[in-house]
């Protein structure tokens, strides 16, 4: 007797700008036998690069332009009735530069991740390779966490940390931790699709069923 085929969990991504980390994450997931599928990429941006990646992919995209609503929570609303339309196991925020009302976050609550431009919690927020380099960090980097309502508060599930060279500029900063969140990403991403990864309550992640002790850091090189 042959075992019924299972579902992939089905990823939906939300991206603001040029979509280099959906751009890897697609690659990732076109890799034989990946646990999981992007069924559709959203954009608050109608500009946006990383549509029109998603469409050189075959991949779906819908756009919620921000400027046409009044207010966060119109545009939320309307966000959330598209994203559920496409029935997500997992929501990916790639570059989504946009802060999420707190009903959002709980609809998707435990399956919504997010990749921040630092060693969380350390520079929450923006222009945080600037902030690394005023003060004088000898290590920046990159975090990905579960979202939850406490913006890029919620539990980090792994980070990669990238050196701060003495010449550096914000630019040329961001182009090295970038290049980490393109190995990073799609680690973790997968790491949920194969079910290894669960947000326990608002702040105890649980890797295979267990505690994570600490979280996993990849040394810069
Ligand atoms: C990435 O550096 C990502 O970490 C950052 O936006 C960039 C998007 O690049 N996200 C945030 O700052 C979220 N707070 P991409 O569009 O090329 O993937």
């Amino acid at each position: 007797m042959q075992a019924a085929p299972v579902d992939k969990p089905r990823i939906l991504v939300l991206a603001s700008g040029s979509g280099t980390n959906l751009q890897a994450l697609i690659e990732s997931t076109r890799e034989r036998d990946y646990p999981g599928e992007i069924v559709a990429v959203g954009s608050n941006r109608p500009q946006s690069f990383a549509l029109e990646r998603a469409a050189q992919a075959g991949i779906e995209t819908f756009t919620v332009d921000h400027t046409r609503f009044e207010s966060r929570e119109a545009f939320d609303a309307e966000l959330r009735r598209q994203m559920e339309g496409y029935q997500p196991d997992l929501v990916v925020l790639a570059g989504f530069m946009r802060i999420l009302t707190p009903e959002l976050v709980r609809a998707f609550q435990g399956r919504m991740l997010n990749v921040h431009p630092s060693l969380l919690p350390k520079y929450r927020g923006l222009n945080t390779h600037q902030r690394a380099i005023e003060a004088g960090d000898l290590v920046h980097g990159v975090s990905v966490h579960f979202v939850t309502e406490d913006l890029d508060g919620g539990p980090v599930i792994a980070r990669a940390e990238v050196e701060v060279r003495p010449d550096d500029s914000p630019e040329t900063l961001a182009e090295r931790v970038l290049q980490q969140e393109h190995i990073l990403y799609p680690i973790v991403v997968r790491w949920f699709c194969e079910g290894r990864l669960q947000l326990a309550g608002q702040d105890r992640i649980l890797f295979d069923g267990q505690p994570m002790p600490t979280v996993m850091t990849l040394p810069a090189s």
